[in-house]
């Protein structure tokens, strides 16, 4: 405990702090069953050695864990709890073999101003919630929660920052890769060379090898240029968001920001602050439901942005926008910087500011007419998303079923048709092996 004078104030803000909090985590256990914070590994505050500060969002920072320093009082505590001890020691260890972690807490200055005693409440009870959430969730694109602070809620009485989780470490977010991509995007010759040995069957083993092992399948340059492997980066995305929805979680903040990529170039969905279960009465697809309108404006769907009832739909709609985003490597509603602007847009009946590309490949086309439609319950479900995605990259793998695909990427890069300069390189490539791709 720190003997710390904090004014009375504050003092009340941190008890409600911590109230609001267990309160958000007993939500949670209520539809859950039980609350799966308890099986994850408990460390104190003192026993982590922090690095820098590696990002911030509206209310929390997130710092780089160095090492552990575990205090052998508090392993005695956990000797009845025997899988507690072992995972402690486990994440300490495995930091000498190189495995990296980071320490996500809310700001402190959350709780320094009157102002702010709401949103410090708020946060308070989605980083609550977000902790009891991971700790339930295992999908290898969801980040995965390794550690918590001991002594739970009752962190807050002692301050804003003391309630910590730690989560492994990301490399980089999807934000940056879709920077890095559109630098070195649009290379034609470049790009079909990338394209072409990600067909060949060597390169496909190996791919498949490499997979298998966790490895990168690519490197960031060759992801810009390949647009399979971009549409592979949204197939394991729209995975994560399928695996959510069947349980019945909408995540409601999905942008680029919140979608990191480890050491290996694995994809990880992270910040579950305003992911909620939906309501167990009714259909989560078909129903709609009174919930409080978030997210941030440039991918939030419509029915969110005015305050109407909506349900895991509106995710399917910021799903369209973020693939939008890795289709065309630009920000989506680029010249709408303010919420109101868009509110102006999205207020006129004939509104459709995300364009589509007619020579996009047609399972992609429909993806965004119905997925980006302002009518919800025209938006197809996220399974079903999920299926054509999963086509679109494995179809890369089939050569025959890539010829649109092939042409797609071919008219994109090129921004010609196949048919006009090449097309002796095409037919010839149709007459020697129906089962070969264009050939340039
Ligand atoms: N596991 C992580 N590894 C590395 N950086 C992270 C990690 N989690 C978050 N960050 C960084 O911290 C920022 C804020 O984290 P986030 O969970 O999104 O918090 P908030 O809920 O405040 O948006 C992120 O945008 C990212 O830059
Ligand atoms: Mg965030």
């Amino acid at each position: 405990m720190r003997i710390l004078k904090v004014d009375s104030s504050i003092h009340n803000k941190r008890i409600k702090a911590s109230d609001l909090a267990r309160r958000s985590s007993d939500d949670f256990c209520e539809t859950y069953g039980h609350s799966p914070l308890e099986s994850v590994a408990p460390f104190q505050r003192g026993e982590i050695i922090l690095g820098r500060r590696v990002g911030a969002g509206s209310f929390s920072s997130v710092y780089d864990i160095q090492d552990y320093n575990l205090s052998a009082k508090q392993s005695d505590k956990y000797t009845d709890e025997h899988e507690q001890a072992k995972k402690r020691e486990a994440t300490a260890k495995s930091v000498m073999h190189g495995t990296k972690y980071v320490m996500k807490c809310l700001k402190d200055k959350l709780e320094e101003s009157d102002a702010d005693e709401y949103l410090f409440h708020c946060a308070a009870q989605d980083i609550a919630f977000e902790a009891e959430m991971l700790a339930a969730l295992s999908h290898p694109n969801i980040i995965k929660l390794h550690g918590v602070v001991d002594s739970h809620h009752d962190a807050f009485l002692d301050g804003a920052s003391e309630f910590f989780i730690i989560l492994e470490r990301l490399d980089c977010t999807l934000t940056d890769k879709i920077e890095g991509w559109a630098k070195n995007s649009f290379n034609p010759s470049r790009s079909f060379k990338s394209l072409r040995s990600s067909l060949s069957s060597r390169a496909l083993a190996l791919d498949k090898a490499e997979t298998e092992k966790g490895a990168p399948t690519t490197t960031s340059v060759d992801e810009g240029r390949s647009l399979v492997c971009r549409l592979r980066v949204a197939a394991s995305l729209a995975d994560a968001m399928e695996y959510l929805h069947a349980q019945n979680i909408v995540y409601r903040d999905l942008k680029p920001d919140n979608v990191g990529f480890d050491r290996h170039g694995n994809l990880k969905l992270f910040d579950f602050g305003l992911a909620r279960f939906m309501p167990r009465h009714g259909d989560a697809c078909e129903d709609v439901f009174e919930m409080t309108g978030l997210g941030t404006p440039r991918y939030t769907s419509p029915e969110v942005l005015f305050h109407q009832p909506y349900n895991l739909k509106a995710d399917v709609y910021s799903f369209c926008v973020v693939l939008w985003e890795i289709m065309c490597l630009k920000k989506p509603f680029g010249k709408y910087n303010q919420r109101k602007d868009l509110e102006r847009e999205f207020s006129r009946l004939d509104s459709k500011p995300l364009s589509i590309n007619r020579r996009w490949p047609q399972p992609i086309q429909d993806i965004f007419r119905s997925g980006l439609s302002r009518d919800l319950w025209a938006r197809p479900v996220m399974s079903d998303m999920c299926k054509v995605l999963t086509e679109c990259t494995s179809t890369a793998r089939d050569l025959q079923k890539f010829r649109s695909l092939g042409t797609f990427f071919f008219e994109v890069c090129c921004k010609k048709t196949p048919c006009d300069k090449y097309s002796v390189s095409i037919s010839r490539a149709e007459h020697a092996n129906s089962h070969q791709p264009i050939i340039i």
